[in-house]
């Protein structure tokens, strides 16, 4: 495996994707990580970071130089070049006047280990401030660029290497060979990193933790907690239980399909609960987006608990915590501050005393995607929109009414499964209708109406931070809404939301 050490950079997390695609497992950490944790299985090469700071800063980042004792392979990225180029000589590093940005071209002086196969002339994209202005003497130059004496460098006798550009982003054109280059043919490691191998290793991994305890696993319906489930469940069987909670607040006939699936194809050991009518009851009155979240999730807390309150030999609770949720970038606040675990069941694991299994917390959402596909989980199930916890809570504008929510029920059904239909599920990262707090006059035969307004939403996104509304063609609009206005009796009116994130987010509330 390949540790990358973080010195602060935005791209850090680049850096791991680019390995895990060549089937290479790594790890980030934060920059001062004691060494000891590392020692039982000692990496086979370091990745240094780059970084926002300046050698020269106060606060800047150091490295710690106790890493070389492992004796394996070392590539530092810009900063993680500087850092390592400014411990071994202290005037190696020049503050720079004014940054280098954007693309320039490689020339190579030598293509022997780390350039290999790579073209003279390739793009490589730049982004810092100081540079290099006079190498340690165990140094030489392997590559540079018309405005940057030293883009590459390597130790004379170590294969120990530094770059000034960013290998890891998609603009620089051989950046994955280049990375492929160290990872593969200098540090040896086997590119055998697969969905299928991480599965074996992480049931084994399961089985020593758990040994004869049992797990309870709370099941949203989403990706992350079923392949959690499905891969504890091959480790550990029957010592597995799962809750899926009906918060009242689900999507049409979501309870029912998703509890068969569970059951009928995952062979799970599911309980299901109707809480429904404790949910809504709990929501009477409300209609403070915030509150009626806190409430959710509180009433939750409640549901979960007393469902295995007489089940004290739990001892796990598992979560589908996943990789950038535990990763903090900004790692030179000090080790405390790097990471925060993130509790999708907030407070449970407190409150309860269960110690948590996280088992894809080093994983990408595509990389659960592709172990729930090994793991045999159906297609329809891997690649599901998100759907928040708090559900049809936060859709149904204002004060909640099972009236309401039947109505965007239905709305949100022609509206999902009409993508489906059209062959536009995949083309949108996200897609909802929202039941807006407002009656409007319609006319229906000869007769006026004074009925309510739905909104779809569909965007396009990566990740869910920023968002575009998804360009839906014009005639599945007027069907979708035709549909919905015929069909959803008590909805005389259909509007698209054009709005992107941000400014916009994409739920209504
Ligand atoms: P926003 O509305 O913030 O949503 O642009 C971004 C993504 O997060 C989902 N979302 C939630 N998911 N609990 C969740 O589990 C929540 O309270 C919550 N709020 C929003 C939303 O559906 C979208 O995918």
């Amino acid at each position: 495996w390949i540790l990358i050490l973080d010195f602060g950079s935005q791209y850090t997390q680049l850096i791991a994707r680019r390995l895990r695609e060549l089937n290479v497992y790594c790890e980030i950490h934060p920059f001062n990580a004691p060494k000891k944790d590392f020692e039982e299985h000692p990496p086979k090469g370091i990745i240094l970071s780059g970084g926002p700071k300046s050698v020269y800063d106060e606060d800047a980042p150091v490295l710690n130089l106790n890493y070389f004792d492992f004796d394996v392979p070392v590539l530092g990225v810009c900063y993680g070049l500087q850092s390592l180029a400014h411990a071994i000589s202290p005037d190696s590093v020049e503050k720079a006047e004014k940054r280098e940005f954007g693309r320039a071209e490689l020339l190579i002086d030598d293509h022997s280990d780390l350039f290999r196969g790579i073209d003279d002339g390739s793009i490589v994209w730049m982004s810092h401030g100081d540079h290099i202005k006079k190498l340690p003497d165990t140094y030489e130059v392997i590559a540079h660029t018309k405005n940057a004496p030293v883009a590459a460098v390597k130790h004379k006798n170590k294969p120990i290497f530094g770059v000034q550009f960013h290998p890891e982003v998609v603009h620089t054109e051989d950046g994955a060979a280049i990375l492929k280059n160290f990872i593969i043919n200098i540090a040896g490691c086997t590119g055998d990193w697969t969905a299928a191998s991480f599965i074996e290793t992480e049931i084994k991994a399961i089985r020593e933790k758990v040994g004869k305890d049992k797990v309870i696993c709370g099941l949203s319906g989403g990706v992350d907690s079923t392949v959690v489930a499905t891969l504890i469940h091959e480790a550990i069987g029957d010592q597995l239980l799962c809750i899926f909670v009906d918060n009242g607040l689900l999507r049409k006939n979501e309870y029912e399909n998703v509890l068969q699936t569970y059951k009928d194809h995952l062979h799970l050991p599911v309980k299901g609960i109707d809480a429904s009518d404790l949910f809504l009851d709990n929501l009477k009155g409300v209609s403070d987006p915030e509150e009626k979240r806190k409430i959710i999730g509180n009433t939750f807390i409640d549901v979960f608990d007393k469902a295995i309150e007489n089940e004290k030999e739990y001892k796990y609770l598992a979560q589908g915590t996943l990789y950038p949720d535990v990763i903090e970038s900004v790692s030179f606040k000090g080790p405390s501050a790097t990471i925060k675990s993130h509790h999708n069941v907030g407070g449970l694991p407190e409150k309860m005393n269960l110690d948590l299994i996280e088992p894809v917390s080093e994983l990408f959402k595509d990389e659960v995607r592709n172990v729930g596909r090994e793991l045999g989980i159906p297609e329809k199930f891997i690649g599901r929109h998100p759907f928040p916890g708090p559900g049809m809570g936060i859709r149904v504008l204002g004060e909640l009414t099972r009236e309401k929510l039947n109505l965007l029920r239905e709305a949100d059904d022609i509206f999902i499964q009409s993508l489906w239909d059209h062959e536009l599920y995949h083309e949108v990262w996200q897609a909802l209708a929202v039941l807006l707090p407002v009656q409007s006059v319609g006319v229906m035969g000869d007769e006026r109406t004074y009925e309510y307004a739905v909104a779809l939403r569909a965007v396009t996104s990566l990740d869910g931070m920023t968002a575009d509304w998804a360009h839906l063609p014009y005639e599945f609009l007027a069907e979708v809404s035709n549909r919905i206005i015929n069909e959803v009796r008590g909805v005389n009116r259909v509007v698209y939301d054009v709005s992107s994130k941000p400014p916009a987010t994409i739920e209504w509330e």
